[in-house]
């Protein structure tokens, strides 16, 4: 059996209170489902910056009434330490995911950036310690990596940030890791490369590309690509990062606390190829989607080149072993969005 699995079993036996932050969110809404599914008690606390209720009422949909009673959600702000501080009373494990995600938004607007991801992380951190939490595992970012240029990716092997939304995620390992050794309060930071999967939100300026890929391809409308198209990221499904999260959470190896994490499948795909897999499940469905083609524009201040994350420290001191490639993951992402599309139709 995996360690997930196992993972899994002892969390269905032995329930825990889980504080989720960002739960209304895409990786957060997936965390919910997750821990709701394994009968634990959530609290999840968002103020919909850039989540949604619906992602809510869709976790509903998918747990039984008995289950659902076991969350409670508060409207909230990180931005404050007084609202941090109710959530994560009695909690025993943080899955700190709200953010203001997004390259380009941090380029447009540094300082609610900042707030956000760096204040409101700071603030969560303080809440937590003094609520004597268990763990405090945190969405980190493979920004960090910055302008390093070697491949794959290795934890303790960074550059310089690229942006400003890099310098936050940045700034949460270095809390962290000043928390543990001045407070012993426990972390583990997951740095998290291009995750897809269901309830990512495919629309507005800053949406990723893959849901925006499926629903422009869908409508008819023509995909944009930054670059020359060859620029190549590390695509993770989010059953990968769900894993993850759980356990870092629950690993009861001393050495794998106190650490950062790549969390990604540890393969590299260009943006071309994206775009051709994509399309090539959507025209099964539409045969007008067989013969669209990408526009391409400038590339995008703030981006590296490439990225592919080296996954063995996940694997040697936690037992990661991701469920799903980018094909399988892809798969599945593609049927869940072309059902709403088509419920939505
Ligand atoms: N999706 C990715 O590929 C990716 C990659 C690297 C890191 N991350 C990180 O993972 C985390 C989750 O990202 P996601 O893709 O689910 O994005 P998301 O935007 O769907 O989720 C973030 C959630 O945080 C909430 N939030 C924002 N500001 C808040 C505030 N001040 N107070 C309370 N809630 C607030 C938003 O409303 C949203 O629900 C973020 O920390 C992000 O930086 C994501």
């Amino acid at each position: 059996m995996s360690v997930f699995m196992q993972v899994r079993d002892e969390l269905r036996g032995n329930p825990r209170t889980w504080l989720i932050t960002g739960a209304a969110g895409f990786i957060g809404s997936n965390l919910l489902e997750e821990l709701l599914q394994l009968d634990q008690t959530v609290v999840g606390l968002d103020n919909f910056a850039t989540g949604h209720r619906h992602n809510l009422e869709k976790v509903r949909g998918l747990v039984s009434d008995t289950q659902w009673q076991r969350f409670t959600f508060h409207e909230l702000d990180i931005r404050s330490i007084e609202q941090c501080r109710i959530a994560a009373e009695g909690v025993d494990y943080v899955l700190h995911q709200a953010a203001l995600g997004s390259v380009p938004r941090s380029i447009n607007d540094p300082l609610t950036t900042n707030d956000t991801n760096s204040t409101g992380f700071l603030n969560m951190l303080v809440a937590a310690r003094d609520a004597g939490v268990k763990r405090f595992i945190y969405a980190a970012s493979s920004s960090t990596y910055g302008d390093h240029p070697g491949l794959p990716k290795q934890e303790e092997l960074i550059g310089k940030p690229l942006s400003p939304y890099a310098v936050t995620k940045y700034v949460n390992e270095l809390y962290a890791d000043v928390f543990a050794r001045t407070y012993g309060v426990e972390s583990i930071g997951l740095r998290y490369f291009n995750v897809f999967g269901p309830r990512q939100d495919p629309k507005g300026a800053y949406a990723a590309v893959i849901p925006r890929w499926i629903e422009e391809l869908y409508r008819g409308v023509t995909c944009r690509i930054n670059g020359d198209g060859e620029t190549s990221r590390d695509f993770c499904f989010i059953g990968n990062t769900v894993q993850m999260n759980l356990l870092a959470a629950t690993t009861s190896n001393p050495q794998a606390v106190n650490q950062v994490y790549n969390v990604a499948y540890g393969a590299r795909t260009t943006l071309n190829e994206l775009f051709s897999e994509i399309r090539e499940r959507l025209a099964k469905c539409y045969a007008r989607v067989a013969d669209a083609q990408p526009d391409y524009l400038d590339f995008r201040a703030g981006d590296v080149r490439h990225s592919q994350a080296d996954i063995s420290k996940a694997a040697s001191l936690l037992g990661y072993s991701p469920s799903h490639d980018l094909q399988q993951g892809l798969d599945v992402t593609t049927r869940w969005f072309l059902e709403e599309l088509e419920a939505d139709a």
